[in-house]
């Protein structure tokens, strides 16, 4: 092996070292030395995150092979640029302007602006646009544009216009920090590069820890003859081959199904496959070596002999009528929602004078976090731990016990630091395959898998095919709408009974259509499996319904915010499931909209760029709060030096388990007048925390806000005397009275009904209206999304950053899901730029976010959860757009030129 010993000026100081010129990349050198602030995410050039300084010129340090750097070289990594204690400009503009959600980016980020700013110190909002452009600086979470209002407020402190005292948050004068921007506790270890998220965590491993590499055949259906691993586990540094024969449980991890029509048990996957591959993506052995390289290795010299069978990799295939089972025994369409409102809607339609209607399909759209999925495991006397980025702590011990043939107690799960998730790590079959090596092996065991590998095996967006028609009278008020949906939820059947459910609440949100006959049915296919994604199920349904709205606007001559207008549900309207809407603000958020979209339809009219087309499109989208019923705990603790601790499993993926948390807590625990930092949180561990449920659909601020309502109450209450004041610490000792409390939740409004689609089905409502602004190239069918605007109404705003950053981050994937972005390709849309990851100039600056704050009747603190609202239907108010521009539909996403 042709290694050097080496030597560089990293962050100013001489650091000697060796390494394989030829083979290491800058990347692997720094991470090596302890300095893993410089993350790698896709590892091949496309995301920046990797992003350093290298003799003053940022460069990506994963492409960057050490034989291109020369000998004393100057590097400067996010370590070398401040401190806790004294931070730089950039690092604290990052955390006061909501620039960090999930964090794995801003490293790279800040130290591209640190080169951008040492080049240009006084940047426009486009040069800096342009920079992270050209510089493929990707983030995943924010839509940028918080990053570039950090960029902009750190010039003008490093030009010497502002103070570091003017860009840092002040609480205003009461101290309340809920509704204010109080920024994210962990933002501070974000921009100091301090966070260890699961590949640094692989590199601070004990020294008998083992890495894993998984053997994927690569084809999308085949039953399995031999697997031969004799080469394989004589290869340099390998320990074991694992198989199917080592999983000591069942090997079929379990995906509930919940309260729908439903055909299959949901125990089709196995941990590692023995008799069938279902997908492009499976795994059928695991490679434990000394080192990740000798894991790959070896795992590629694993020879899979196999049977290659049909493969069906869209819905329609998988429900043809001569489609063999998938999985043998259970037909290929194994859940269904059937939802009826009203009257028969097919025959009114067939009879009415003014409808439309149109087939629709959408993607397979991926999550692309900029970090690819990683987790550790490490066996315990009788029992096992998984290090990993769930978002549903406990829900995944129960999803993969039986699998693995352990009990639910002897397993132990904790979060890493969490790079973006999106809804993909609410699956747990990773962290199945990492609990079985650490079961069999019995040492720690680490694995990261590469970008190309996470694509393959996590979890994606639904496809839909849908037809769909929508009717009103002469007046345009709504008459009646139908629809029949296909789901191809690919391989598994993770959340697909949630998945049904829910895509059937969305035709004709939030309006008052009196009669509705709708169908969604959801099969298996050989495709990747469906997964939770941020909007779970409210895209596929938005993307039909709201195109109806604007065709049958066309067809009857109204404009389309008109029809909207008549046509949004009034106090005393029932919503989709035939019963009450939560609240009404849908005509009052019109009310605030109309003057912006009236600038809009202005703009358009003197738009008069040669070549190109300017089109205004509306789309109301919102989402239902959680599931119903529901439960949720969280533990408030006080501790001998007055402050309190809050315990909770609010997992943290960058959307604000942090700051929900902080926020609620200081709030309910208002009465004790706590200043933020006298609130510990201990969060996302099952050995430490109870159980605050799964963080997704919108619950997690809805469900741990009551929780933790109810958990302050009895504290407070406890600490009470008498004469109003409140007891010590030692107080509370000296009485007897005990100091840690449980904060319960839980939600009673009734599901679904199976048969019907009658019911609440959720613990809330928001709701969300859309306005895009988009230019089309008539010669090519280029769209440039120009500015969006949105109204939107999740009751009382907890964190304005928190919160923007769903919304313009929702709003990004929205514009990618509308234009760009597939997993269709197993080849083309293996790596994050082939899947179409829009990039800064790719989103618009011009972001704009009213809120409409009511009081929500049923929420914490007047609020409810936001999340999944913020990627409802912007895709759609694109895809108006285009129409309204060109007057071309687009029925199949996405819409390419
Ligand atoms: Fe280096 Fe993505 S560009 S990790
Ligand atoms: Fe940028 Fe998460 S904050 S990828």
């Amino acid at each position: 092996m042709d290694v050097q010993k080496r030597i560089l000026i990293i962050n100013g100081v001489e650091r000697a070292f060796v390494c394989n010129p030829e083979k290491d990349s800058l990347a692997d050198v720094v991470r090596r030395l302890g300095l893993t602030g410089t993350k790698v995410g896709c590892g091949a050039g496309q995301c920046g995150s990797c992003s350093l300084l290298l003799d003053g010129k940022v460069v990506r340090a994963c492409i960057k092979k050490m034989k291109s750097v020369p000998e004393y070289a100057s590097v400067e990594t996010i370590e070398g640029i401040g401190t806790a204690e004294n931070l730089h400009p950039l690092q604290q503009a990052f955390i006061t302007y909501g620039s960090v959600q999930c964090g794995f980016c801003s490293p790279g980020f800040i130290m591209s602006a640190k080169a951008l700013l040492s080049e240009n110190p006084n940047p426009s909002r486009q040069d800096v646009r342009d920079w992270f452009t050209k510089n493929m600086n990707i983030c995943r979470c924010t839509g940028y544009k918080p990053i570039v209002d950090a960029v902009m407020a750190a010039a003008a402190v490093m030009r010497g216009e502002k103070t570091m005292d003017d860009i840092t948050f002040k609480a205003p004068g009461d101290g309340r920090i809920y509704g204010t921007d109080y920024p994210k506790p962990l933002a501070l270890t974000r921009v100091l590069g301090t966070a260890d998220y699961g590949d640094d965590v692989a590199l601070k491993m004990p020294h008998d820890a083992l890495h894993l590499a998984l053997v994927m055949p690569y084809v999308h259906h085949a039953e399995i003859k031999k697997i031969d691993f004799a080469e394989a586990e004589k290869m340099p540094g390998v320990v074991k081959v694992l198989t199917a024969a080592d999983v000591k449980g069942s090997n079929r991890m379990l995906a509930p199904q919940g309260i729908v029509r439903k055909y299959a048990d949901g125990k089709e996957r196995p941990v590692l496959c023995d008799k069938k591959l279902f997908r492009y993506g499976d795994v059928v052995a695991v490679v434990a070596a000394r080192t990740r390289e000798e894991a790959r290795a070896a795992a590629a010299a694993v020879k899979v002999d196999y049977k290659e069978l049909p493969a069906y990799l869209n819905y329609v295939d998988a429900t043809a009528p001569d489609a063999a089972e998938i999985h043998p025994g259970t037909p290929n369409c194994f859940v269904e929602q059937p939802l009826l409102k009203g009257e028969n809607a097919g025959e009114i339609i067939d009879r009415a004078k003014y409808a439309v209607e149109g087939s629709f399909s959408s993607t397979r759209e991926p999550h692309l976090p900029i970090e690819p999925d990683a987790v550790q495991a490490y066996p315990t006397e009788d029992g096992v731990t998984v290090l990993c980025k769930s978002q549903f702590l406990y829900g995944d011990i129960a999803f993969m016990a039986d699998a693995i043939g352990l009990p639910k107690d002897k397993i132990r799960i904790a979060m890493n630091h969490a790079g973006g998730s999106f809804g993909y790590s609410m699956c747990a079959a990773s962290y199945a395959i990492a609990a079985v090596c650490a079961m069999d092996l019995r040492v720690p065991v680490s694995l990261v898998m590469s970008y190309p590998e996470h694509q393959h095996f996590t979890g994606k967006r639904s496809p839909s095919y849908t037809n769909a028609r929508l009717a009103c009278d002469e007046k345009g008020k709504f008459i009646a709408m139908d629809y029949h949906t296909g789901i191809d939820h690919g391989a598994y059947s993770d959340f697909a009974g949630a998945l049904t459910s829910k895509v059937c609440r969305f035709f004709g949100y939030p309006y008052q259509v009196p009669n509705i006959r709708g169908l969604v049915q959801t099969a298996f296919s050989n495709h990747n499996h469906g997964i939770t994604y941020r909007a779970f199920g409210s895209p596929q349904a938005y993307t039909a319904s709201e195109q109806l709205v604007d065709m049958l606007a066309e067809k009857i001559g109204m404009d389309p915010f008109e029809l909207r207008y008549i046509n949004v549900a009034q106090e005393g309207d029932l919503c989709t499931n035939s019963v009450p809407y939560r609240w009404y603000p849908m005509k009052s958020m019109m009310d605030t909209m109309r003057p912006h979209y009236e600038a809009a339809l202005e703009r358009a009219k003197k738009f008069g760029e040669p070549g190109k087309k300017r089109g205004v499109g509306l789309a109301w989208g919102g989402y239902h709060v959680g599931k119903s019923p529901d439960h949720s705990e969280i533990d408030i603790e006080l501790n001998p030096d007055g402050s309190v601790t809050h315990y909770n499993t609010w997992q943290e993926v960058g959307q604000g388990g942090d700051i929900g948390a902080m926020v609620h807590a200081h709030e309910a625990l208002r009465p004790l007048g706590l200043k933020p930092e006298q609130i510990h949180l201990v969060q996302n561990d099952t050995a430490t925390c109870p159980d605050t449920g799964s963080s997704s659909g919108s619950r997690s601020h809805h469900v741990a806000g009551m929780a933790t309502i109810d958990g302050a109450n009895q504290l407070i209450a406890a600490m009470k005397k008498p004469d109003g004041t409140f007891r010590t610490y030692e107080e509370m000792k000296a009485e007897g009275i005990p100091t840690k409390y449980r904060g319960v939740y839980d939600s009673k409004w009734a599901d679904l009904d199976p048969d019907t689609g009658h019911g609440w089905g959720a613990m809330g409502q928001n709701y969300c209206l859309y306005l895009a602004e988009v230019d089309v190239e008539v010669a090519t069918g280029k769209v440039k999304v120009d500015r969006m605007t949105l109204v939107s109404d999740i009751g009382k705003v907890g964190s304005y950053q928190s919160v923007l950053g769903q919304a313009w981050g929702g709003f990004s994937h929205s514009l990618g899901f509308a234009l760009t972005e597939d997993y269709d390709d197993v080849v083309k849309h293996a790596t994050m730029a082939g899947a179409g990851v829009p990039k800064c100039n790719d989103v618009p600056d011009d972001m704009d976010v009213i809120f409409h704050e009511s009081e929500h009747p049923d929420g914490p603190h007047g609020s409810t959860g936001c999340s999944e609202s913020y990627q409802s239907s912007g895709h759609v108010a694109i895809l108006n757009a285009i129409a309204n521009a060109t007057g071309a539909r687009i029925y199949t996403l996405p819409a390419k030129p």
